[in-house]
């Protein structure tokens, strides 16, 4: 994800900024660059790739002092619009190159704002969402950088937590937030700004907490507040008392379970820049610039590994529920060595998380010689596959550092769901009715998230008392089969326990010879139509000596008298639930791993990206 870093006060700037940048890090980049306001006016320096690269930059400008000034921004990028680059990289400029933007977020009406911005004449050197902010806030500066903000900002949709300095404003930085943390370092004769603890931790503990679309006006000697209308308001300084490491991750314990709590946010950034609000609501994938031709298609081919994957089987299910179109999910390392059928009218759909993975790579690059359209959906601009993919559509989740895979797995899935959904409208099967409704339900998964991570401790005493079971199977049918593949992985990779995912159908085919009073049964059951088959299995496995748990909808009692323990997720629509059921699951896995005294980030012989054989 993107970090700001920001100084003004007695020290020289760069290397502060430098330092700052340095504690980001861990949070993952692909290129770095600063901004200094001195004597010699506003200087942006900017390197593609490690910090290093920068810090080799700009050392001798520092040692030499071409590069001073004791105020700056500073940014490491992790790319979202436009792939990593030196041009890419914030600090981002105006036409005149006085004003001077770090941002971390979406701006999702920035194509429409580019536009406009063309129109009078802005030429635009990066490819961007940010550098559009630093030319709008020109188009609205009058000489109170403040002011010029707030014009901007009511004309900007989407998340940002943003640092802004301008060359004929020497006295200070701007900064703001909207759904992306930003924090003010109070030091003495000095402040800072940051996205994150860490960055600051070393010059100053204490912090003030930006709300939701405050503005702060940051002098060397003191912080001003003013609300969206420019307002002025107090606030209240508060302790810092985490230590370095449970600063990087922000407080939590593990990096798996702060991305456990980010899906709330991930997952309302993957969708909401692709959702269209007119009369009716609609989908609008630009990236894949889907026209009449792709209703021609005869198969939807998804490829991937591990967690991938199983997102590809839920999209599986979801071409044909939504597109009745045939869809198969195929492992890429199997399908790169079969000799399978091709069509030039197949799609094919390639899933990675880190876009290296080397098993999908080559399963894509086979694929691409059968002359079929391939759409790539990756967390990582600039990676082997989006380079190599004809289209690519990305998850918005920010660097996932936990080997085992959470936000991404549920950001694929809504990639997933809206091509799928997008496939269905256009071959005429979903009415835009019935679209607007759908896009409803995926508009809420970000609040049932959150709510179903407010609940988290029942699973933490869950398995506080079930760490222990040496066999745990999930199970379940339709999308709740690929929800218990997903499962059981995360519990096998993190905990080491045996698990093993079953259809529940299947269960009477061999794998019920397993179940014993050593068995815990976790049974997914989101799929209304097939309750009382579920109950059925539950019964079965519960008559074995199984301990039994459900997760299930909370509107409904109908497992109440069968499973031992339920967990409650809010209702959606069944063929939408894995994005929910599954977050009971990832907590399980964790917890388990904690409980074992684990370190659950770091799984034994595990990589978070397989980039050989
Ligand atoms: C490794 C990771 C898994 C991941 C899989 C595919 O095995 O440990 O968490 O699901 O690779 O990775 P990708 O980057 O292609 O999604």
């Amino acid at each position: 994800m993107c970090g700001i870093v920001g100084y003004i006060g007695a020290e020289e700037a760069a290397p502060v900024l430098l330092n700052g940048l340095k504690r980001l890090e861990y949070r993952g980049y692909d290129s770095a660059g600063i901004a200094v306001l001195g004597k010699t006016g506003l200087q942006v320096r900017k390197a593609k790739g490690i910090l290093k690269n920068l810090e080799d930059k700009i050392t001798p400008e520092i040692n030499s002092a071409l590069l001073t000034g004791a105020m700056g921004i500073g940014h490491t990028r992790w790319a979202t619009h436009g792939g990593p680059s030196d041009v890419n990289s914030h600090p981002q400029t105006d036409v005149s190159g006085k004003i001077a933007v770090v941002h971390n977020g979406i701006i999702e009406n920035y194509g429409k704002l580019k536009r406009q911005l063309e129109g009078r004449g802005a030429e635009f050197r990066s490819e961007t969402d940010t550098e559009v902010i630093a030319h709008l806030i020109d188009c609205y500066y009058k000489g109170d950088l403040v002011q010029a903000l707030i014009e901007a900002l009511k004309r900007m949709e989407g998340s940002y937590a943003l640092g802004i300095i301008h060359e004929d404003e020497p006295d200070r930085i701007i900064a703001v937030r909207k759904e992306s943390p930003l924090i003010i370092g109070v030091g003495k004769g000095e402040n800072l700004i940051a996205s994150d603890v860490p960055a600051i931790l070393e010059y100053t503990r204490e912090v003030y907490y930006l709300d939701d679309r405050e503005i702060a006006a940051v002098y060397r000697d003191r912080v001003e507040f003013y609300d969206a209308e420019g307002q002025g308001r107090e606030k209240e300084l508060a302790h810092v008392s985490w230590d370095a490491a449970a600063a990087e991750k922000g407080g939590y314990e593990h990096f798996m379970l702060k991305e456990i709590y980010e899906q709330p946010k991930a997952l309302t950034d993957t969708l909401r820049a692709r959702i269209k609000t007119y009369a009716v609501k609609s989908i609008n994938l630009e990236e894949i610039g889907f026209d009449e031709t792709w209703a021609e298609a005869r198969r939807v081919v998804i490829t991937a590994c591990g967690t991938a994957w199983h997102a590809g089987v839920i999209g599986k299910y979801a071409f044909e529920h939504f597109a009745r179109i045939p869809a198969d999910a195929e492992i890429a390392s199997e399908y790169r060595y079969r000799n399978p059928v091709f069509n030039p009218k197949d799609i094919f759909i390639i899933i990675s998380q880190s876009g290296e993975t080397a098993d999908t790579l080559a399963a894509m690059r086979m694929a691409r010689k059968s002359g079929a359209r391939i759409i790539a959906i990756s967390n990582a601009v600039g990676s082997t596959l989006a380079r190599e993919a004809d289209l690519v559509m990305y998850t918005w989740a920010g660097p996932e550092i936990a080997v085992a895979s959470t936000k991404a797995f549920t950001t694929q899935l809504m990639c997933v769901y809206l091509i799928a959904l997008q496939f269905g409208a256009l071959r005429g099967l979903i009415k835009a009715e019935e679209l607007a409704r759908y896009i409803h339900e995926l508009e809420q998964l970000g609040s049932h998230t959150k709510r179903i991570l407010a609940s988290r401790e029942a699973v933490q005493r869950f398995a506080a008392l079930q760490f222990n079971k040496t066999k745990v199977f999930f199970m379940g049918r339709l999308f709740d089969y690929a929800v218990s593949l997903e499962s059981a992985l995360k519990l096998k990779e993190v905990s080491y326990t045996h698990s093993e995912a079953f259809a529940a159908g299947e269960l009477k085919h061999g794998p019920i010879a397993l179940v014993d009073s050593a068995t815990l049964v976790i049974a997914i059951c989101t799929q209304t139509a097939l309750f009382d088959k579920m109950e059925s299995n539950i019964k079965e496995v519960k008559a074995r000596g199984a301990a039994t748990a459900v997760i299930t909808f909370e509107d409904t009692a109908y497992f109440d008298d069968t499973a031992d323990t339920i967990f409650r997720i809010p209702r959606t629509a069944d063929c939408l639930s894995p994005i929910l059921s599954i977050i009971p699951c990832q907590l399980y896995a964790y917890y388990c791993s904690v409980q074992r005294g684990l370190d659950p980030d770091k799984p034994r012989n595990l990589a978070k990206s397989v980039t050989v054989e």
